[in-house]
């Protein structure tokens, strides 16, 4: 039987960089990058979050790294699984810092709301499969303010009132993340689906959302293999959402 991956060998640690996510790039095309190689930056000068956002970080108070995998056996279309993945490994590491998170689809992880942790893949595709995968994860540690508007942050330390250890949280976060990626690995398709829609915020609940037509009531009731969010409507009709399609109501 093949070894099992794990992240975070090896590691490269970086004072500070542009964005992890560019670094992992740039050493995957000099093909100098193996699988499970964890690039994690003190500071990142242009972290880079969904949508062309920005990643807000301060210098050394939280965690921002990213995985560089090489799932050629995922097919493009089940991509999604990786998503899943990752925001499981997240959610169980906040859950050992005694913290409940969920996750709003696709894969923001939120503590009532408010957004901890944020996810951004950025997939390279051979014909139908995934050739590799980078994987950018940023986890509010210890930072109490933030300056970014249109986002609702929260922290570790906001959320349970201790500053945490970065180098203690970090191996843990890896640790956590091995397990749900081992799973992924091992085509444990049913067990991440299930996992990821027990920790789905608004699953099976009705709530506010606006699409192109407009505002209107739904309520979540699956998520297709490719990702896609289905919303029953108060009129009976189904929906499905790829991601920006939607939005949420406060
Ligand atoms: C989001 O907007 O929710 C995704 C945020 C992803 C941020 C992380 S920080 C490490 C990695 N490098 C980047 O430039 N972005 C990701």
């Amino acid at each position: 039987m093949p070894a099992e991956i794990t992240l975070g060998s090896p590691l490269i640690r970086l004072d500070h960089i542009d964005s992890t996510n560019a670094y992992a790039m740039s050493i995957i095309k000099k093909r100098e990058a193996g699988e499970g190689t964890v690039i994690l930056a003190d500071f990142q000068t242009g972290g880079r979050g969904q949508k062309g956002n920005v990643w807000e970080s301060q210098k050394g108070m939280n965690l921002t790294f990213s995985v560089i995998l090489f799932p050629e056996f995922l097919e493009a279309g089940k991509q999604f699984y990786l998503l899943m993945s990752t925001s499981l490994g997240m959610i169980d590491l906040l859950k050992q810092a005694g913290i409940k998170a969920m996750i709003k689809w696709p894969n923001d992880i939120c503590v009532s709301g408010k957004k901890i942790s944020g996810i951004l893949i950025e997939n390279s595709l051979k014909g139908a499969y995934i050739s590799s995968s980078i994987v950018g994860i940023g986890l509010n540690v210890n930072q109490t303010h933030y300056v970014t508007p249109g986002i609702m942050p929260t922290s570790v330390k906001l959320e349970t009132g201790r500053e945490m250890n970065c180098d203690i949280l970090f191996s843990e976060t890896l640790r956590h993340l091995t397990i749900w990626i081992r799973k992924l690995y091992r085509n444990e398709w049913p067990a991440i689906r299930e996992k990821y829609l027990q920790h789905l915020w608004q699953y099976h609940k009705w709530s506010d959302y606006a699409d192109s037509t407009g505002s209107f009531r739904g309520r979540i009731t699956d998520i297709l293999e490719g990702g896609e969010l289905v919303i029953e409507k108060q009129n009976g009709i189904y929906e499905k959402y790829l991601f920006k399609e939607i939005e949420y109501g406060s």
